[in-house]
């Protein structure tokens, strides 16, 4: 990491000029632009003994809802996951921050039912310029502070170089070779080259490995897959049967319209995957509980799990599941949970758990109660992999009640996204009017990368970015225009936290 020369004045003197001549010394009655947040913004939690530190909101930056991307499509639901480029993150000389965010889509716009969008990642360079003073900025200013520049976009394959697609899985192709039962497209359905029917991805997860390769998870299956550097599917991750979409009768169907009687509920599928620092673990958890472990309602959804695979060995053709723990989601003020968006991987055991409604900017109404990058620890938690657990006819929370001989997870609340005085200072808000400086409704993603102060060396910035579903009243798709019926931007914001044993 460069030395710290955080900014402005202290720029010129770190880089080991002494002042520049004709330079008006800095009066010491003006406010020079702070370079440390504000100590008044620090809210601390503690955690198995460490304490963590929230510093504060320190970076907005916007994709407009109607942006093109080079595809021809309306660029959208970016949010869903989201990674930083490897190697791609930089501290400049002038106290700003580069880099470029890996950014993968869900599924497409969905007016009237799921359509015929093919999976896909786009990369999107960044300039963070910090922002830690007190004063508001206008929505216009604050959006400069995470500088946003479209850069590229490629398209996923299955084997065989067809194309995947996000429509309903109404259709099953029986294991191959290597790859295990799989998801597939309603076999009725128009699409071209039916010889070859097209596998449905609800993408919600991105993992990138120093290899070139990648690993992104879905909601059908849901499953995991890995593709490789030309977005061709290379390798399929199957969970146990007790996560598996099946009939009473044990018959297997991926929709996402109808609940199976076991297994993850409709749209409900692995919404959040990680890996650990050295790439050997990989990590999913499920949005909220399965159907057997209360999953049909949301005041029964509470107990969801995490799950750990074995990657150290990348040729394998299936990696093994060798951790699975259950982890208690927050309750709203009725009782409903808050259902989980992402996982991010902090040190052994700890990980950063985003749980939230669904208010906010194009959700359910205008004003969010919780949207929040939680934490829990795991190394107390009952690990289940392998036991009797793993199949559907032994729930771990039969309606919603948990077996009192798992233990879960520890979990504490940490940084929340709606602290109004935090979002007035970007010139966002919570609540009404809903206007594009109300926040988004759906954050879904999760990103580390460290400040570089020797002062604070165990300060991370945390990215998140928002789904905002495709939202658009002049959208595009595959040629034709689509009306959403309100303007959501793609946001994205930047707090900077204190993780004290992070191997980030
Ligand atoms: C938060 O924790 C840090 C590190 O332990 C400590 O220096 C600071 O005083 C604490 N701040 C508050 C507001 O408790
Ligand atoms: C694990 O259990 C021990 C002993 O009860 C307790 O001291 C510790 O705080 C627990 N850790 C977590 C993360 O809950
Ligand atoms: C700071 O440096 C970066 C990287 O060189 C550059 O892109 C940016 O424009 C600079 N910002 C200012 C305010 O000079
Ligand atoms: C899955 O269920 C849907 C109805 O919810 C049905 O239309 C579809 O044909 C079923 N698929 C299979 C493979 O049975
Ligand atoms: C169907 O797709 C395969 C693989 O892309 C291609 O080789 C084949 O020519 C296509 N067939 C038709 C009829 O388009
Ligand atoms: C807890 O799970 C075990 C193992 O499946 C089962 O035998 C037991 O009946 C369960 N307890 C309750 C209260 O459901
Ligand atoms: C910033 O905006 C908030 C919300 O509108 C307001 O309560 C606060 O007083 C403003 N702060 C300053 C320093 O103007």
């Amino acid at each position: 990491m460069a030395a710290r020369c955080i900014a402005w004045t202290i720029t010129v003197l770190c880089a080991g000029t002494s002042l520049v001549t004709g330079t008006p010394l800095r009066s010491a009655k003006r406010a020079a632009p702070a370079t440390e947040p504000d100590p008044n913004f620090a809210v601390n939690v503690t955690l198995n003994g460490v304490t963590f530190t929230n510093k504060g909101l320190v970076g907005f930056g916007l994709i407009p809802s109607d942006f093109i991307e080079v595809t021809g499509d309306t660029i959208g639901g970016i949010g869903s996951a989201i990674a930083i480029k490897l190697g791609s993150f930089k501290q400049n000389s002038n106290g700003t921050y580069s880099g470029t965010i890996i950014a993968q889509p869900d599924r497409g716009f969905n007016i009237d039912g799921t359509i015929d969008y093919q999976g896909r990642q786009h990369a999107i360079d960044f300039l963070l310029s910090p922002y830690y003073d007190d004063a508001n900025l206008t929505f216009d200013d604050g959006q400069q502070t995470l500088a946003l520049t479209y850069k590229s976009t490629f398209r996923y394959s299955e084997r065989n170089n067809v194309p995947t697609t996000g429509l309903d899985a109404l259709g099953v192709r029986p294991a191959q070779a290597g790859f295990p039962t799989d998801p597939l497209a309603d076999p009725e359905m128009p699409i071209p080259n039916s010889s070859f029917p097209r596998l449905s991805l609800d993408l919600e997860g991105l993992v990138l490995n120093t290899d070139g390769t990648f690993w992104i998870s879905d909601e059908y299956g849901p499953y995991i897959y890995r593709l490789n550097g030309h977005g061709e599917l290379i390798q399929t991750i199957q969970p146990p049967q007790a996560i598996l979409p099946e009939t009473s009768k044990g018959a297997i169907n991926f929709t996402s319209v109808n609940d199976p009687d076991t297994g993850r509920a409709g749209n409900q599928g692995f919404e959040c995957l990680t890996t650990d620092t050295a790439g050997t673990t990989l990590y999913a958890m499920l949005q909220s509980a399965t159907i057997q472990d209360g999953g049909d309602d949301k005041s029964t959804s509470q107990f969801t799990r995490l799950l750990a695979y074995d990657i150290s060995f990348p040729s394998m053709v299936r990696p093994t599941l060798i951790g699975e723990w259950v982890v208690p989601l927050p309750l709203n003020s009725k009782g409903n949970t808050l259902a989980a968006s992402e996982i991010h991987f902090i040190s052994p055991n700890v990980f950063f758990v985003l749980a939230r409604d669904g208010d906010g900017h194009g959700g359910s109404s205008d004003k969010s109660d919780y949207k929040q990058a939680d934490l829990i620890d795991i190394s107390n938690a009952t690990n289940i992999a392998g036991s009797e657990f793993d199949s559907s006819a032994n729930p771990i929370a039969k309606k919603g009640k948990l077996n009192n001989s798992i233990t879960p997870a520890t979990y504490v609340g940490f940084v929340s996204f709606i602290d109004d005085t935090q979002l007035a200072r970007f010139g966002l808000h919570n609540g009404k009017p809903a206007d594009n400086t109300l926040i988004d409704a759906k954050w879904e993603s999760l990103a580390l990368a460290p400040v570089g102060d020797p002062a604070n060396p165990h300060d991370f910035f945390l990215f998140t970015a928002a789904d905002n579903d495709f939202i658009s009243t002049h959208g595009v798709f595959d040629g034709q225009s689509f009306n959403a019926g309100d303007d959501v931007d793609n946001q994205f914001l930047v707090f900077r936290v204190t993780l004290p044993h992070a191997w980030v």
